[in-house]
């Protein structure tokens, strides 16, 4: 799949997002190593800090379509601006926890909600030094 091609599923998914309070719609798609891909957007609550960021969303369909160690690369889509959106501190973490399952520096695209503006990250560029899976090993 092109980088285009996945961004525009995060698109989609950012189009059925529910984010009624904060207005700001959230979709991500995930690749799988296989290319195979889920998707997910924020799912806000009226208790606000129930929400439920895009990426967690989708990572969750990822582990039950296919398996965290799996995924490959991941494209998030937000906002109304030409701002990219990129992932949020508690969602770096969650994908730490899949790049590290997988053994690979999980690419991310960070794209504005119109899709327009993209720009190529990996995990370990936003999260570095983080702690997952690994740092829990005994076997290393
Ligand atoms: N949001 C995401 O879905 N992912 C992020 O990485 C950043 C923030 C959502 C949460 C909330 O529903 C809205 O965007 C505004 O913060």
């Amino acid at each position: 799949m092109t980088e285009d091609e996945l961004v525009a599923l995060a698109r989609q998914a950012a189009g059925r997002a529910y984010a009624p309070y904060s207005n700001f719609r959230v979709g991500c798609a995930i690749e799988s190593v296989d290319g195979a891909v889920v998707t997910g957007a924020n799912m806000e609550n009226a208790c606000y800090r129930l929400g439920l960021c895009a990426e967690q969303s989708a990572l969750t369909a990822a582990q039950h379509q296919f398996g965290l160690d799996r995924v490959a690369r991941i494209a998030v889509v937000g906002g109304t601006d030409a701002t990219v959106c990129t992932p949020c501190g508690g969602c770096r973490q969650a994908i730490l926890e899949a790049a590290q399952l997988s053994g690979c520096d999980v690419e991310i695209l960070c794209a504005s909600g119109d899709g327009a503006t993209v720009e190529r990250r990996t995990i370990g560029e936003l999260i570095p030094f983080g702690f997952g899976p690994a740092n829990l090993s005994t076997n290393s």
